[in-house]
């Protein structure tokens, strides 16, 4: 069973889950930032276990919202647990008056953001040496 709880500060398990994911695994080295401050964060509990996170906040649009660093550790992917994330934070997002979100990919995920619905757009940049691409959805 997966349930989803909301944080409006960042909350341990998301401490350790992007450490794992993003740190140690794709090698990234400026993880946490100032964002992590005002966002609002969600971990996904399978049968009680941390498994996933995200953060979902808003920038200058008032119609738009950011989603970022989604991360599901190994051991819980092609569970869903990816997609029940973003669909909690898009639920969010829509609660509280955006009709879009957007979010910069890694290029190497862009297939599963395309299968929560978003689309593509512009030319991929390089964000910490990885190539990413701005995606959006509207809600
Ligand atoms: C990307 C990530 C969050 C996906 O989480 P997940 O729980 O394994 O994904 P889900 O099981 O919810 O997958 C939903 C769908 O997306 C597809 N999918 C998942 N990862 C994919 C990928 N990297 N490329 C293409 N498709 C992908 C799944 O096959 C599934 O498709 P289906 O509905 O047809 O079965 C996870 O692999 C992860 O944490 N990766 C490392 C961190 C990362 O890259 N985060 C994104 C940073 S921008």
């Amino acid at each position: 069973m997966i349930d989803y709880k909301f944080y409006s500060s960042l909350p341990e398990e998301a401490k350790l889950i992007r450490t794992e994911v993003f740190c140690d695994e794709q090698g990234f080295i400026e993880e946490f930032d100032s964002v992590d401050g005002y966002a609002l964060h969600v971990i996904a509990y399978v049968d009680g276990e941390p498994a996933g996170t995200g953060r979902v906040f808003k920038q200058d649009d008032e119609k738009s919202r950011h989603i970022g660093r989604v991360a599901v550790l190994k051991k819980f992917r092609s569970l869903n647990v990816g997609a029940g994330i973003m669909s909690q934070l898009e639920l969010k997002a829509k609660e509280d008056g955006a009709e879009k979100t957007e979010l910069s990919s890694q290029c190497q995920a862009q297939g599963f953001y395309e299968k929560c619905g978003y689309t593509a757009e512009g030319e991929s940049y390089l964000d910490q040496h990885c190539p990413h691409i701005h995606m959006f959805k509207l809600l």
